[in-house]
């Protein structure tokens, strides 16, 4: 199984991006935790960007392969219709697609409240750091069957 990792913007500067909040780890080494975490159970695939039609872009790509989506929306999570449209589409055709964030962004700011992604996920985890993508790695293994 491949399973996507998309994350939005400025998740780029992860690891100097306000460490207080986000950690001193950066994408590469989210990415050598989740091949670790998936083993031979899936092949993880992880992107970011900050252009939010290269990740609307990436959303067909996995309802077109129907391959499962973890994804951190960054910003976007709090008032992109177009990312959850795209998003949408994934969960209609019966792929997962759980959203991830390293913060517990109901702990912080009042418009990170809201999530325009959330209604349309299959799942939400959020406040655990890094750990919030191993555990929607987890949740998406169930769910693909590929670990009982
Ligand atoms: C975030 C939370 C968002 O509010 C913020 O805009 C981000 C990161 C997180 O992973 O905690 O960029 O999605």
């Amino acid at each position: 199984t491949r399973i996507l990792v998309l994350n939005g913007p400025n998740l780029g500067r992860l690891g100097s991006r306000e460490p207080d909040v986000y950690g001193n780890a950066n994408l590469d080494d989210l990415r050598a935790m989740l091949d670790t975490a998936a083993g031979d159970h899936a092949t993880i695939d992880l992107r970011q960007t900050n252009d939010e039609a290269e990740l609307i872009g990436w959303l067909y790509e996995a309802t077109d392969a129907a391959v499962p989506v973890i994804l951190n929306p960054a910003a976007f999570t709090h008032y992109s219709y177009a990312l959850r449209d795209a998003a949408a589409l994934v969960t209609k055709a019966g792929i997962p697609l759980v959203e991830v964030h390293i913060s517990n962004p109901h702990a912080r700011e009042t418009f990170r409240h809201t999530s325009v992604i959330s209604g349309i996920a299959t799942g939400v985890i959020a406040g655990f750091g890094f750990d919030s993508y191993r555990l929607a790695l987890d949740a998406v293994l169930r769910l693909t069957a590929a670990r009982p």
